[in-house]
């Protein structure tokens, strides 16, 4: 067992972790994320029994062990959502997107929607009470989400969540409609859940099986990515949505150098890229 303490990172091993993470998920962490290394990784190094971080990383050098590999990779994203995040969009999805879509689609009655970087559900299960408040009950709609991380999809899926996270962004009305109580957490009703299915997917990757999707969500994930990862992946979404379809971006991100696939548009106080 290593003498240093557990939270400890040789600078070798730093570049270890950032190459590590980098490469698993693009996951961009510069040379001032020590805390952030430490207090997550931390969890993973007692759970296995081992002394420190420098003992984790000596582990992946030498196994390669793949489910500890990713493990960490999973450790390393941040998950922070809620509840009708950025609400300008959810105003101008009802006000101005759903109106077209609904004339565009009246005979088929098929929407489809993706939250691309999906993390704990809280984004899809918003647009689908958004929905379900528009009466398109007797539609075909689903909602795609995903993420990197196979340990927020299970909590997606199970749709349940802690007081503290139905207090953030949630309407009472829509908790009371769509919620019952389960011990202290509340549970998110099976119509809700239904429209919504979750499935692990890496945003590097090919995305020409999917789609095409009226909407797409891609909030707060380019931020960690560097500038060529995001131009190719904003590439892959257009590839996903029909002409005129949707694609929003988290508040602090732009999409600067994608002229060419999507027009930038400020609808109802929301930035929206419109598909060309
Ligand atoms: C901050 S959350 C954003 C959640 C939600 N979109 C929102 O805006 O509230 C970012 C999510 O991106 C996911 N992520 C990070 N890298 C990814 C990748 N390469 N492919 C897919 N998802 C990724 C993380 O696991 C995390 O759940």
């Amino acid at each position: 067992m290593s003498t240093s303490s557990i939270a400890s990172i040789d600078w070798e091993n730093y570049r270890f972790l950032q190459e590590h993470v980098y490469s698993q998920a693009g996951i961009v962490l510069e040379d001032n994320k020590h805390y952030l290394f430490e207090s997550r990784l931390t969890p993973i190094v007692r759970r296995l029994g081992l002394g420190s971080i420098n003992d984790l990383c000596a582990l992946l050098k030498v196994s390669r062990e793949a489910e500890v590999g990713r493990q960490v990779v999973e450790a390393m994203t941040t998950n922070e959502t809620y509840f009708f995040r950025d609400p300008a969009h959810y105003e101008a999805i009802r006000t101005a997107l759903l109106p077209r879509v609904k004339q565009e689609r009246r005979d088929t009655r098929k929407l489809r929607f993706w939250s691309a970087a999906a993390s704990t559900g809280q984004e899809a299960y918003s647009l689908a009470m958004l929905l379900l408040e528009q009466n398109l009950a007797d539609w075909d709609i689903q909602i795609l989400g995903t993420d990197f991380s196979s340990q927020v999809l299970e909590r997606a899926r199970a749709g349940k969540y802690q007081q503290i996270e139905v207090n953030r962004g949630l309407p009472a009305s829509l908790l009371v409609k769509y919620f019952s109580r389960s011990g202290v957490d509340w549970q998110l009703s099976e119509a809700v859940r239904r429209m919504a299915r979750f499935e692990t997917i890496d945003l590097r990757k090919s995305m020409r099986t999917l789609g095409p999707f009226d909407l797409v969500f891609c909030r707060n994930v380019m931020i960690y990515f560097d500038a060529e990862t995001k131009k190719k992946i904003m590439k892959e979404l257009h590839g996903t949505l029909f002409r005129g379809g949707w694609l929003l971006l988290g508040g602090a991100e732009t999409a600067l150098g994608v002229e060419e696939w999507f027009d930038k548009q400020i609808i109802e106080n929301a930035t929206v890229y419109v598909a060309r």
